[in-house]
């Protein structure tokens, strides 16, 4: 489970648009949903990009997938894209926005592209939905 930018601030960061569930709460609910489906879970936060980068390569060979929440970056990175394709793992796009019915800046989405699907406009739960997504995707849920 991967969040980018601004992500942290989750909570207090324009609630009437991202809710007031933290970060900490979502992994909460994550963690809750990982057992029920017999999975294993782990997390990241990063304000930088070359972290986001860096550990994508990292996941290769230690996890099956990625749940990610890439933030702002997803409107922008060309790195994110290509480092999601090169480690040939399955991510599933994550917003807790509905972000095509925002600014039209943010209907354009790099991840999308290599992502096996998207899952956008459920605020927190979004986040075990997309657990959930890449779990059945894996044939992994138990
Ligand atoms: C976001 C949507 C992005 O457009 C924005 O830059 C974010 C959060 C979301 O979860 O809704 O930081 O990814």
């Amino acid at each position: 489970m991967m969040n980018g930018p601004n992500l942290n601030l989750l909570g207090t960061r324009q609630p009437e648009v991202y809710g007031a569930t933290t970060l900490s709460d979502i992994e909460k609910l994550c963690n809750n949903k990982a057992e029920q489906l017999g999975v294993t879970v782990d997390f990241l936060q990063s304000n930088h990009e070359g972290v986001l980068i860096d550990a994508i390569h990292d996941a290769r060979g230690k996890y099956d997938g990625i749940v990610l929440n890439a933030g702002a970056f997803t409107h922008t990175s060309i790195a994110l894209m290509d480092a999601i394709k090169s480690v040939a793992l399955p991510v599933v796009e994550l917003h807790l926005s509905n972000i095509h019915q925002r600014e039209e800046f943010r209907h354009q989405s790099y991840i999308s592209k290599v992502a096996v699907g998207q899952i956008c406009g459920f605020g927190a739960a979004g986040y075990p939905l997309a657990i959930d997504a890449l779990a059945t995707y894996l044939g992994a849920a138990t």
